[in-house]
This record gives structure tokens, sequence and C-alpha cells, in this order.
């Protein structure tokens, strides 16, 4: 193996920058989530920020996706294109995913927003995948394997009566936009790589209420949806393993302790 880069201090500087940015553009984002609003215009405010801040959104162009971020709402599991067809309404939840690329280093952060009045079970689910995510980031420490991850994801999700989407991963990142390893969120205990210091890698549970699988659309090639039409969440953290266990480099809220 050995094909997991260990980033330079320098490398890990850079990269904290672009995660930092990616978390900045999420805040910048909240105002404009509200009913009535199309998921373009949200998408396009979000272009204009991160080039107002010298970086690049790395999903434009990224394998022909059209737009500058990826914008899901409710059975949306990831990777929707924002439109000017899709039009937000109360209720609704939605995961907006922000990369950036600031001097060539990539930071790569998600998590979900609300429209209006959203039900109890739309809010225990996002409730639930954000404690998955919670529970991802307390395993990262050098020496653990990384299928300890999704082995804590996945049983939290499922005493939770949730399924994990096992078709979309998390993924090292900061040198490029997907990088080795692949982050499973439903894995075996102790499977897996070993983490080591200076590995930055996504953990992005996807966490749906029905049946686990994916359908991508057709006719765009990206959208990828329930197959049941049931709700689906996600948060996404970039992370860095440190000599002691963690940094999460998109937490600019300072909730996460570095460990
Ligand atoms: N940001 C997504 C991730 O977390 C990847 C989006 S790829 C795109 O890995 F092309 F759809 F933008
Ligand atoms: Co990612
Ligand atoms: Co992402």
């Amino acid at each position: 193996m050995g094909r997991i880069i260990i980033k330079t201090p320098e490398q890990i500087e850079g990269i904290r920058k672009s995660s930092r940015l990616a978390a900045e553009t999420l805040d910048f984002a909240e105002q404009f989530v509200e009913a009535g609003v199309t998921t373009e215009f949200i998408d396009d405010k979000i272009e204009e920020f991160i080039i107002a801040h010298g970086a690049i959104p790395a999903p434009k162009g990224y394998h022909g996706f059209p737009k500058a971020s990826c914008i899901s709402p409710n059975n949306v599991i990831c990777h929707g294109i924002p439109s000017k067809e899709t039009i937000l309404k109360d209720g609704d939840i939605v995961n907006i995913d922000v990369t950036t690329i600031l001097n060539g280093y990539y930071g790569d952060t998600s998590r979900m927003y609300t429209v209006g009045e959203i039900s109890d079970a739309a809010e225990k689910l996002i409730d639930t995948t954000f404690h998955c995510l919670d529970l991802g980031i307390e395993q990262v420490k050098p020496g653990n394997r990384f299928g300890n991850i999704g082995f804590v994801i996945n049983r939290y999700a499922k005493a939770k009566g949730y399924s994990v989407v096992y078709e979309f991963c998390g993924h090292g990142v900061g040198i490029d936009f997907h990088e080795e390893p692949q982050v499973d969120h439903a894995s075996r205990r102790n499977t897996g790589p070993k983490m080591k210091p200076g590995m930055i890698f996504t953990i992005e549970p996807m966490i749906n209420q029905g049946r686990p699988k994916a359908n991508v659309d057709e006719m765009d090639g990206w959208t990828a949806r329930t197959t049941d039409n049931k709700l689906s969440a996600q948060f996404e953290h970039t992370i860095l393993v440190t000599e002691t266990g963690y940094e999460v480099l998109t937490d600019i809220h300072n909730e996460y302790p570095r460990t």
C-alpha cells in the first residue's frame, strides 16, 4: 500500500486554509436558504463568494459537473445539481456541499439546512446523521483502522432505525479532490489501513430513512436519489490525523476539540 499521502507541514497549512474557506462558504450560504429560492441562485452566491476569496469551486468542471456546489434536497442523497427548476419550499431539508481549491489545496465540507418548519421525523434524521459524523471523527487517531469509522457509524444509524449509503464514501483530500483511501461509512471493525499522522481525509456519512440504495439520474448522470423517495441527510468534515488524535480542519466554530 503506502498510496495514502502523508502531508507535509506546509501542505497541511495550505489545506487548513482552504478547509476554513469551505466552511465559511457554508456559513455564508445560510442566509439564502429559504422558501421560494432556487438552488441555482444559492449556487451562484456560493461561486461568487469562493472566487471573491481568491479560490476556485472544485466541483465546476469536475468530470463534467456543471455547477460550483452540490445542493441535495430531501430524497437526494448527494451530487444534486443546482438548478433554476429546483425551488426550495417550506419543510424541505437540504444538504449543501462545498469544496474549495485555494492556492492549489482542497477543503471539502457539507451540512444540512432546513426551510421553515420541518417534520419531527426529518429533524430526528438530521440529528442522527450529525451524531454519526461525530462518532466517526472520534475514531480518528494514529494506529486505528479506517474500518472502525464505518463500524461505529453503521452501528449507531442502524440502532436508530436508519440505513447507511454504501455507494458513496469519504476520501483522502487536500492535494487532490479525491485521494486514497476510500472511507466507508458502513464497514467491519478493525479492517482497512491504519491511520497515520499527516493523513487528511473526509468523513461524510449519508443516512437514509428507508433503503440504503442510491439511484443515479440517467438524464443528468449525477443526482443520486433514494430508491423509495424517503429522506436522506449528510454532514461532512475534512479531518487531519495528528500525533495524538485529530484536528477537524473544516470546524470553524470550535465544535470539536483538538485531540
Ligand atoms: N464534494 C463531494 C464530496 O464530498 C464531491 C462532489 S463531486 C461533484 O466528495 F462533481 F459532484 F462536485
Ligand atoms: Co468529500
Ligand atoms: Co463534499
